[in-house]
């Protein structure tokens, strides 16, 4: 199959992270004539290099000093839409964390505004791509920090008619226990909101089960270490298996990071092998050096996926996203329209 067929293939994002996701175009452009050290090839794995967890959130927080103000996070945004758009990615959900930062005047709310601003604004020059956003909560965080997340995103939802659509939980999965987050997840659910959770990034089998069955998390994030033989039980794939829990599978961000050994022995294809819904993401395109064009190529790659098995994977990924049936309607049109053009490369 050509480069071309998988950047044609029309497709579908549901695990990016803002700041993880800015182009080295972008980095250049929000480095240039500022006061920061920072080479902005450093920003980032290059194609065949590796790190450790630590060494990634260590990358996040020199990000995170690059994007200390509103005008940056507004260029980050903005770019990072476009970019998917670009490769032909047709509903995208984003999703980040809300950060104040004192030294620039940046506050949560402004934050928010700043990202549905870029949103809307794409949204205006009539992109053929859908965005709607995810609030995230970092593990390092408190219940405290995790309620007000959840208060923001049942406020911005409303103001944004929509395009908020779920919470998140990501960060360090070396870091606390996600446990405490259980009431804040919950609240977030009794106001509609739907939960993404990064779950068993590394082997956490008891807080896995724990926030399986207290919160039956709508989709799950990275599920790295669900199965028996990678620090998980037969029982926590036995509950995702039978609610159906889709799983964002981000295959080169997990080779990276160094939480799965190679591609060929990624869980991709333990729960594809079972029809488990899969939906293959990025993660982090600008920090792991990648795009989901280049994700859904490397896994057909790998796993050997025939040209159809590959649009169907894609197809498929519409069942999971987090909006109205009306849209998922309007993305399977939007398929099928595609279809044979996208077929012939
Ligand atoms: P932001 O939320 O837009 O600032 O995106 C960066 C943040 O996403 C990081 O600080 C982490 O909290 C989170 N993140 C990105 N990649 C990962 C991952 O692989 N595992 C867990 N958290 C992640
Ligand atoms: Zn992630």
């Amino acid at each position: 199959m050509s480069e071309d067929f998988f950047k044609k293939l029309p497709k579908v994002e549901l695990h990016a992270h803002i700041n993880g996701s800015i182009s080295e175009s972008t980095m250049h452009q929000l480095v240039e004539g500022k006061q920061i050290t920072y080479n902005p090839a450093s920003l980032k794995f290059k194609k065949g290099e590796t790190g450790t967890l630590k060494e990634v959130f260590k990358l996040f927080k020199q990000i995170h000093e690059v994007t200390n103000n509103e005008k940056a996070l507004y260029k980050v945004t903005y770019d990072v839409i476009h970019e998917f758009a670009e490769e032909n990615v047709k509903y995208i959900e984003l999703r980040t964390t809300p950060r104040e930062e004192l030294s620039t005047g940046m506050t949560k709310t402004s934050y928010i505004e700043t990202v549905l601003k870029a949103i809307r604004d794409c949204a205006k020059e009539n992109l053929d791509i859908i965005v709607k956003l995810i609030l995230a909560i970092d593990r390092r965080q408190t219940l405290q920090v995790a309620m007000d997340t959840v208060q923001l995103a049942v406020k911005y939802r409303e103001e944004s008619k929509g395009v908020v659509v779920g919470i998140d939980l990501s960060g360090d999965p070396n870091v606390g226990n996600a446990d405490v987050f259980i009431p804040a997840f919950k609240e977030a659910q009794k106001h509609g909101l739907k939960l993404a959770l990064h779950l068993a990034e590394v082997p956490a089998p008891e807080e896995t089960m724990t926030l399986l069955q207290e919160i039956i998390p709508d989709r799950i994030g990275h599920g790295t270490c669900l199965q028996p033989d990678a620090g998980g039980t037969r029982d926590i794939v036995q509950f995702v298996e039978s609610h159906k829990i889709p799983l964002e599978l981000c295959l080169s961000s997990n080779i990276i990071n160094m939480t799965v050994p190679g591609y060929d022995n990624h869980h991709f294809k333990f729960w594809y092998d079972l029809n488990h819904p899969c939906v293959i993401c990025t993660d982090d395109k600008g920090v792991f050096s990648t795009s989901l064009t280049e994700e859904y190529s490397v896994a057909a790659d790998t796993f050997q996926l025939s040209r159809e098995q590959v649009w169907e994977l894609s197809y498929n990924s519409i069942n999971s996203i987090f909006s109205d049936d009306n849209t998922k309607q309007l993305l399977r049109d939007k398929w099928k329209t595609l279809k044979d053009n996208v077929q012939n490369h």
